[in-house]
């Protein structure tokens, strides 16, 4: 006998047993303990061990630990072919029995136990829950999941990249990012933060005349740089150049301030920009949909306000 047959006999021996049968009916659709088990079988636990090792013998089952539980389950789309027909029907004909049915109606009062278990946790925490959700992940991790909004085949530019934070936010969930900046001391700082990642292209340059192509890109982001730029339209215009026609730009910089010092210490030209001021840049450049919003204050923040862009590129009339 080869040895897929014998593996098909051992499988069809373990589930001669009835009980093994109705573990696995439940174990196909449920992540259960071997006490969980215990409850809905209403068999005591060695008994229950008994038949779990039995089918994890043959790879019915599967276990993995999570804290002290040991939680067993089947390794469904693991099994293979033959041995899925095989379980299709005994299935068929455990899942028409009385023990079967009830082991069900068991489960559901199990199932809404935990329920109860997490609603319970809710209406306990719910005063503290933004302290302890901070505690617990950090502040702003959902901002940087917020990325996955991104459509995974898009090629974006991070232009005046900087030391190449915005890029190495992004890069995980796109094909492609060009990172644009005119100082070689920034990109030597992007390239050291950026090594090992394999989706990233680095590239100096100016913005008001960008290395990229026209119509390469489908997302592009102005990240605390207009500022710097004495003609902000002018990188604009180029964003319109080099983005896909309803390829989208995200400006963010900062809302007007008096901060003068700011021209000397940073070389900042621009104290700010106001709201109509921003909609003129990016309606001037051929973007519609043109979204200002102005964003919530970091409490441990120390610069000015800052606001967010957003514009799509119109579809050009050819
Ligand atoms: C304040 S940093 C912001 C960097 C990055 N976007 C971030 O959010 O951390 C501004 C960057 O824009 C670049 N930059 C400013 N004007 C530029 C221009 N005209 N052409 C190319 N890069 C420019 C600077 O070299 C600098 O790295």
């Amino acid at each position: 006998m080869d040895v897929a047959t014998s593996a098909v006999f051992d499988r069809l021996s373990s589930l001669a047993d009835p009980t093994r049968s109705r573990i696995l009916l439940l174990l196909e659709r449920h992540e259960l303990t071997v006490s969980e088990l215990c409850r809905i079988l209403q068999l005591p636990q060695s008994t229950v061990s008994r038949h779990l090792k039995a089918l994890a013998d043959v790879a019915w089952i599967a276990a993995r630990a999570e804290a002290a539980s040991r939680l067993y389950a089947m390794p469904r789309g693991e099994i293979d072919p033959a041995a899925r027909r095989l379980w299709l029907l005994v299935r068929e004909q455990i899942e028409k029995t009385p023990a079967a049915a009830d082991d069900q109606r068991r489960l559901r009062s199990l199932l809404a136990g935990r329920r109860t278990k997490s609603q319970a946790f809710f209406s306990s925490s719910a005063g503290r829950w933004d302290r302890m959700r901070d505690e617990l992940f950090g502040d702003r991790f959902h901002l940087a999941a917020f990325a996955g909004f991104s459509d995974a085949g898009w090629t974006l530019g991070d232009l005046g990249c900087g030391t190449g934070r915005v890029t190495a936010a992004l890069a995980p969930f796109v094909r492609k990012v060009i990172a644009i900046d005119g100082s070689a001391a920034m990109l030597r700082e992007a390239k050291a933060r950026l090594r090992g990642i394999q989706n990233v292209e680095l590239r100096r340059g100016e913005l008001e005349s960008v290395p990229i192509n026209d119509g390469q890109l489908d997302a592009a982001t102005l990240m605390l740089v207009i500022h710097h730029v004495p003609e902000p339209a002018r990188p604009i215009a180029e964003v319109a150049r080099i983005l896909k026609d309803g390829g989208r730009l995200v400006i963010v910089d900062m809302l007007p301030h008096d901060r003068e010092k700011y021209r000397r210490q940073m070389g900042h030209i621009w104290l700010g920009f106001g709201d109509d001021h921003v909609r003129r840049l990016l309606t001037g450049a051929g973007f519609g949909q043109v979204k200002v919003v102005a964003l919530p204050p970091d409490a441990r923040a120390k610069g000015p306000a800052l606001f967010v862009a957003t514009g799509q590129k119109n579809v050009s009339r050819r």
